[in-house]
């Protein structure tokens, strides 16, 4: 396994940036997310920099449902960062976060009325999904005497190479508007009294390791930019969302980093765009690529069983790291304080939930474990706490920030009293 720049192991024990695993794991307790601010602002400087190579008009916009704890959006937003928000709760963080309302573009494809109206108050564009949603946003805005600036979310129907439950751009899939009916939503739009269409948004799907699809869509995006163009549709975005996948399978897989992304799909867009004779903004909405790789998980083995399998049973499951379970994810997974040591034996990592599935890392070849071990899963920053549940009356864990030698509390742990503070006795009990 190579691991990625910014960890590493000393002495036998694996390190994330200038921290021991194994003493955050000790002075935090486990199960703990710890998260390495210094990667993910590398991540974003990087991503930045491949993309302002081929032009100044860039903006990216952090999806936030990757990893929406405030303190990661402050990072961000430091950076200049805007965000994808697809929540009023994630509108709200972003905004908090400081990030400008005119850098967030509120996503999704089922809003709701009280959804539009935080979008029309706080300013906030709005990437239109249905003409439902257009009739309603123009309702809403007018109720509140404003104008909305929106992009219709287009559905360029291409198959990509992912698991099929985050392709989002397929015929087939929930999201955004046919390239058939997309003129007739821009015209819609055009003729509405609140709404102002200036943008168009796709996003093919996630974990993409290959950057051929995205070129792909850039072509679609820009064809259709030429369209509406042509029936008087002003754009001054054109979002082509995030995907970007990163090297789970350290060693083997091969991904594509941003620079990779940003050669294929710039020249495709830029030139495009220069025969269209416009000059929309280019927006980008990476969230895996950004945070993905800069949080470990670290986990404390409770016991060891030998049946028809080797098991390591560890105290975080998928309550706290849902992909393995739901996408059969692969998360590299290292014995924390004896990461120097050779593997020798198959083991199967299992978590506390009364599931079967509730597997973190099926038959890997490990140094021997026993009770008491540290046990890291990889590449954990992205998709992580923010799908994290309380199942089966598991408080979360908590989520701790490194940045250089400096360390501290980014969310505590939940307790029991939390499980409890939103529940009410009823009436009759
Ligand atoms: N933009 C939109 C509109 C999105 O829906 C998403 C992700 C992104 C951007 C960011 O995609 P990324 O760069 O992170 O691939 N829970 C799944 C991934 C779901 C992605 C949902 N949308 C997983 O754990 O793999």
């Amino acid at each position: 396994m190579n691991l990625p720049s910014h960890m590493g192991a000393r002495g036998g024990h694996l390190y994330l940036g200038a921290h021991d695993c194994v003493s955050l794991a000790a002075e935090f307790g486990t199960p703990v997310f710890v998260t390495d601010e210094d990667r993910i602002r590398e991540n974003f400087r990087r991503f930045r920099a491949a993309l302002t190579r081929h032009s100044p008009a860039v903006r990216i916009l952090y999806a936030a449902k990757a990893n929406g704890n405030l303190s990661v959006l402050q990072t961000l937003a430091r950076e200049g960062a805007g965000a994808d928000v697809f929540s009023a709760g994630e509108v709200n963080l972003a905004l908090l976060a400081g990030m400008q309302p005119e850098h967030l573009l509120f996503n999704g494809s089922s809003k709701s009325r009280a959804d539009l109206a935080l979008a029309v108050e706080k300013n906030i564009r709005v990437s239109v999904d249905s003409f439902d949603e257009l009739r309603q946003l123009d309702t809403v805005a007018g109720d509140a005497g404003a104008e909305v600036e929106i992009s219709f979310r287009v559905n360029p129907a291409l198959e990509v190479p992912t698991h099929p439950k985050i392709a989002t751009g397929l015929s087939t899939s929930k999201f955004g508007i046919p390239a058939g009916q997309i003129l007739d939503a821009y015209r819609e739009a055009l003729a509405c009294t609140h709404v102002r269409p200036v943008g168009m948004h796709c996003h093919i799907g996630s974990q993409i390791l290959d950057v051929e699809p995205f070129a792909r869509a850039a072509e679609v995006m820009v064809q259709v930019a030429g369209e509406v163009t042509d029936i008087g549709v002003d754009l001054a975005f054109l979002d082509i969302g995030g995907g970007l996948g990163i090297p789970y399978r350290r060693g083997e897989d091969v991904a594509p980093g941003p620079e990779a992304y940003a050669d294929v799909v710039m020249p495709v867009v830029l030139e495009g765009l220069a025969q269209l004779g416009i000059s929309p903004e280019l927006w980008v909405e990476p969230g895996r690529s950004l945070v993905g790789d800069s949080t470990v998980l670290l986990t404390g083995v409770n016991s060891v069983k030998s049946a028809h399998k080797r098991f390591v049973n560890v105290d975080a499951g998928f309550n706290l790291l849902v992909r393995p379970a739901m996408y059969d994810s692969y998360h590299e997974v290292v014995v924390a304080n004896r990461a120097d040591a050779p593997p020798v034996q198959e083991y199967t990592v299992t978590g506390p939930i009364c599931e079967t599935g509730d597997i973190l890392a099926a038959d890997r070849m490990l140094p021997v474990v026993e009770e008491g071990d540290v046990i890291a899963v990889l590449d954990t920053g992205a998709y992580g706490f923010s799908m994290s549940s309380q199942y089966n009356s598991r408080p979360r864990c908590p989520e701790v920030m490194v940045s250089g030698e400096r360390k501290a509390l980014m969310r505590r742990a939940e307790t029991v009293g939390d499980l409890l503070a939103t529940m009410e006795p009823l009436p009759w009990h």
